[in-house]
């Protein structure tokens, strides 16, 4: 049976954790996976996070199962951190799942058993997980525009000519804020015109959020989702603890279904849970726990608002100054999107041959596309990155 199988291309992102680790250089440079890394290197686990997990190994009793869509006080706390009351709870279905990609990935089964025609519409460019999973399942997808190479901005024109082609039931995937991978984003004028496009052409909006609080901060980066969401009759959330939390491997998500009435909700929550069951059962519980705990204790919530703050401002420094040394070093204003875009990450609107010489002579890691994670910079690492840049030019 199992010679059967054909190899399998290597995610071109995680592809990059082996090469960099094999790299025997001393002064090798890590931008490749969205990983937040502090000023010493080290992706640290945040003071709340430690605190309570300390007071869940004090206190907790049993590790006997949870709900089947997770344990319902998470459920509620992340409605709550992203949705802020904007929807009425009775149209919320949601369930915990195995970090961003297994919300991802419970939003698509949801939609290939509710609408097996409807066609998926996703950014170009987009984090290339979203069209691996959706080629995967076999669905039916289209891309629209989003990223002008020349300005490093929105290319809106495009996309707003691109979602004026989507028929009625199609889903248009966005993300909330700090796209993945370009560090462009929508303004909120400009997501509002998007909301107009999509009502017009009776779409359904999914949300992929999986950087809230590492771009404009905590409330404004979940603006658009509460936008969308208090617009539309049916909206799909795909959120991830990962980043904002920094419990990567702790694969703690939640997919949020937003439905038209309560009536709706409950069989759309029916089948979340049978997703669920079909694919892991019970989704996983730990970091779930920690999160809610953080969320619901007025101290931990504020100490992990404050370190959320210094890893946004983090990157904003970063930004700024990486933007400041690539004009410096190229003698042109050629890289100061860089400052203006919000997130982990920035594509830089190098070639692929240029993206080779950067490993290959610099000993400096990136996405094939150009992709940055701005968080693998620091100040002793922003100016090589700079002059390495423009001796590639
Ligand atoms: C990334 O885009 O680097 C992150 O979301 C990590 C991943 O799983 O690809």
């Amino acid at each position: 049976m199992l010679e059967a199988l054909k190899p399998q291309p290597q995610d071109k992102i995680l592809q990059l954790i082996a090469m960099f680790r094999e790299d025997q250089r001393a002064d090798k440079i890590d931008l490749g996976v969205g990983v937040y890394k502090d000023p010493t290197g080290l992706t640290p686990v945040m003071r709340a996070v430690k605190a309570a997990e300390r007071k869940l190994w004090e206190t907790e009793t049993t590790k006997t199962y949870t709900g089947l869509a997770g344990e319902p006080a998470y459920n509620a706390a992340m409605a709550r951190l992203i949705l802020a009351g904007s929807v009425p709870a009775d149209r919320i279905a949601s369930v915990a799942t195995p970090g961003g990609t297994g919300a991802i990935r419970q939003a698509l089964e949801l939609i290939r058993m509710a609408s097996p025609e409807a066609k998926v519409w996703l950014s170009n460019p987009t984090w290339p997980n979203h069209p691996s999973i959706i080629r995967y399942l076999g669905m039916p997808m289209a891309e629209y525009r989003y990223f002008d190479a020349a300005s490093g901005g929105v290319d809106f024109a495009g996309m707003m000519a691109d979602l004026a082609r989507v028929a009625k039931g199609d889903v248009v995937l966005l993300h909330g804020c700090c796209h993945n991978p370009t560090g462009a984003n929508l303004t909120a004028a400009e997501w509002a015109q998007v909301c107009d496009a999509m009502e017009a052409r009776g779409a359904i909006p999914m949300i992929d959020l999986a950087y809230q609080g590492f771009g404009d901060g905590l409330e404004a980066d979940a603006a658009a989702t509460r936008m969308v969401a208090a617009r539309f009759p049916e909206v799909l959330i795909a959120a991830s603890c990962s980043k904002n939390f920094g419990i990567y491997r702790e694969r703690t998500g939640v997919l949020i279904a937003l439905s038209k009435d309560a009536g709706q909700k409950a069989i759309t929550q029916g089948n979340l849970n049978f997703l669920n069951r079909q694919n892991y059962s019970f989704p996983p519980d730990h970091g779930a726990r920690v999160v809610t705990m953080i969320v619901e204790d007025d101290a931990l919530r504020a100490d992990w608002m404050a370190e959320l703050e210094e890893v946004r401002q983090n990157m904003l420094g970063l930004r700024q100054a990486l933007a400041d040394a690539l004009r410096a070093e190229t003698n042109s204003d050629r890289f100061d999107f860089v400052a203006r875009h919000r997130g982990m990450f920035s594509r830089l609107g190098l070639t692929e041959a240029q993206v080779t010489r950067l490993r290959e002579e610099h000993g400096i890691y990136m996405v094939g596309d150009s992709r940055i994670n701005i968080a693998g910079l620091n100040a002793r690492t922003v100016p090589v990155l700079a002059r390495a840049v423009a001796s590639i030019l």
